[in-house]
């Protein structure tokens, strides 16, 4: 059976732009590919290469699962699983590093960014941290992997580490492609229309989480950054504001822009960001419903050990095939 797999980082809430331009790629793709199995899973040991609260990481872990379920990944359709549960991700991580060149990590942007903004220590774990993605990969075989542009550098090394495992070891590996979401629209901020709205901008009127109340909703909504033309038309260039606000119309009510444009033809900003308001609060209340029911449910925990379970069967299975090809312990 062909295999898709993502790890998503348990940092910050969810807002509207990783939900229409990622989460619902994923609920689209679980049925629209009836014949692939899907593996996704929470990456709680990668959220650890810098400092977190015990509290807010558990919380944040549960939050993020729930929330995914509750915005349609269906738990028959997806093995759902938390990393940190499935032991072989780490160990196949130590493996791969003795198959990694230091000079190939020291080349990933993101650890370049990342090590250049920190204040305090640098930890291996963050240096390190691609080892522990190919491996999050490498044990799957997956057909694809659906990532953020972003991601793109660490999928590579993980195809160069995955073939050199395979010249040495005699095919271990299958090397994976990435899927990068071209399609899903990029979602900007509301207070700042040319950023891509984000869940580490410390302004918090620049986004809408799924977890916001409906008063918050429409605030924001209503608050958002425009211009002073006052029509409803489409031209991201010079228009940034209401084109964005038009793309997440679009999206979530299944609209073209030539569509919205007529409708609000004769209309403005009011009447416009009144029903965008209510339009992305009728989207979000089964969403936020369906995570109040789930996230103290035992639902939601047997969700998990169904997803661990499925993991550590195929993940501890390729483990000991490259233990065994490596000559490590005993024959298995
Ligand atoms: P992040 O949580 O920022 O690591 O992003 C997770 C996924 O959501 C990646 O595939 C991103 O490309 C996507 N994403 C995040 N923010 C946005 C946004 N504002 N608009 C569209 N997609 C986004
Ligand atoms: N590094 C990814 C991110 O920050 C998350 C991730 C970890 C991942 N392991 C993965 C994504 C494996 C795809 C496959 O978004």
């Amino acid at each position: 059976m062909k295999r898709i797999l993502s790890g998503i980082q348990p940092t910050g809430s969810l807002n509207i732009g990783t939900y229409l331009g990622s989460v619902k790629n994923f609920v689209k793709l679980q049925d629209e590919l009836p014949d692939y199995e899907f593996f996704i899973f929470i990456a709680d040991l990668h959220a650890i290469t810098v400092y977190k609260d015990k509290q807010e990481l558990r919380k944040l872990i549960r939050e993020l699962a729930a929330l995914y379920i509750a915005c349609g990944l269906r738990p028959e359709r997806v093995n759902l699983f938390i990393q940190s549960e499935v032991p072989a991700h780490a160990q196949m991580a130590y493996l791969l590093q003795c198959n990694a060149y230091i000079g190939e990590l020291e080349r990933m942007t993101q650890y370049k960014d990342k090590s250049k903004k920190q204040e305090t220590g640098v930890t291996v774990g963050l240096f390190t941290y691609p080892t522990l993605m190919a491996a999050d990969i490498l044990l799957y075989d997956p057909d694809f992997v659906p990532v953020g542009r972003d991601q793109k550098q660490h999928l590579e090394l993980t195809r160069d580490i995955a073939q050199r495992v395979n010249n040495k070891y005699n095919d271990i590996f299958t090397v994976p492609e990435p899927l990068i979401a071209e399609v899903g629209a990029k979602i900007n901020s509301l207070t700042d229309p040319t950023a891509k709205m984000s869940k580490s901008d410390a302004n918090e009127k620049s986004r809408i989480n799924l977890l916001d109340p409906e008063h918050i909703i429409k605030k924001r909504i209503r608050s958002a950054v425009t211009d002073s033309l006052g029509t409803i038309t489409y031209d991201p260039e010079k228009r940034p504001g209401i084109s964005n606000l038009m793309t997440i119309y679009s999206l979530i009510g299944n609209k073209s822009f030539d569509e919205i444009e007529a409708m609000y033809a004769d209309k403005g900003y009011k009447e416009f960001k009144d029903d965008l308001g209510e339009l992305i609060y009728q989207e979000l209340k089964p969403i936020q419903d369906r995570y109040n029911e789930l996230i103290n449910s035992k639902e939601l925990d047997d969700i998990f050990d169904k997803g661990r379970d499925a993991a550590y069967k195929v993940s501890q299975k390729k483990l000991f095939k490259l233990m065994n090809r490596i000559g490590l312990g005993r024959k298995r």
